[in-house]
């Protein structure tokens, strides 16, 4: 893995969104794997002001998001929807039709799940994918867990996941506790991964990255098999290594 780290959380946000519009200038039909979470909002802060420059273009890329929560209305504010339309597409040109996302209000979700496999490929596969990581080592919403899930499938949230997204909520009841994400399969797929880790509540799980077992107990540890991963990290979350 190349491992880099910065001195702060602005730092990463530039360096991580000038990498991802480095992939859309070299092919600008790129396929971008997304993220939501606090991680990467200044990496597509950094994106869209590319693109207000004028620097890229992105009307030629075509966008999967990693996970979406299960029975939440894609407008609620916490929706991932939501959250990439206010942090990234209402501020650049990627069109519409060009987005998907999980549906966690599919009728039928593990149908909802395998369709969605077939439509990155359909695309050509992901040429970047851009990821946070838990506390928990989680990478999307690919938990711990006894195996690794390979493709898109349904999840029960672990309660650190439900209690570290509880801070977007009104109260820890109200956070879903089912999710689609994509699968461990379907991540390792991506051509280039991306992964940026801020503050010490990571450092534990960047330590097992790199310095751990491969084991589905830390999902993440799983990126030390890909060949093409960058590790952008803060001085906190490095902190263990
Ligand atoms: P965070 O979440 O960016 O909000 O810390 C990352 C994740 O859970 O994957």
């Amino acid at each position: 893995m190349n491992v880099l780290i910065y001195d702060n959380e602005e730092q990463i946000g530039i360096a991580a969104g000038n990498y991802m519009c480095g992939q859309v200038l070299q092919k600008p039909d790129s396929v971008l794997g997304l993220a939501t979470g606090s991680t990467p909002l200044k990496p597509y802060r950094q994106m869209s002001e590319l693109y207000k420059k004028g620097v890229i273009d992105f009307s030629k890329v075509t966008t999967f998001n990693l996970d979406e929560y299960v029975d939440l209305d894609i407008n609620d504010k916490n929706s991932y929807h939501s959250f990439m339309n206010e942090n990234l597409f209402r501020h650049i040109n990627i069109p519409p039709e060009n987005i998907h996302f999980l549906n966690g209000n599919a009728s039928d979700l593990q149908k909802e799940c395998d369709d969605y496999e077939k439509k990155i490929k359909a695309a050509g596969g992901i040429d970047i994918q851009l990821l946070g990581i838990g506390s928990n080592g989680h990478i999307a919403f690919n938990e711990p867990s006894d195996c690794f899930q390979r493709w898109s499938h349904i999840v029960e949230l672990k309660e650190s996941t439900v209690m570290d997204n509880s801070r977007f909520f009104n109260s820890p009841n109200e956070v879903p506790t089912r999710a689609v994400t994509m699968g461990i399969g379907s991540i390792m797929l991506a051509k280039k991964i991306l992964i940026i880790a801020l503050g010490k509540k990571k450092a534990y799980a960047i330590k097992q990255v790199l310095n751990g077992n491969v084991t589905p107990m830390c999902p993440a540890s799983v990126l030390q098999f890909h060949t093409d991963v960058t590790l952008m990290l803060d001085r906190d979350a490095a902190s263990m290594i």
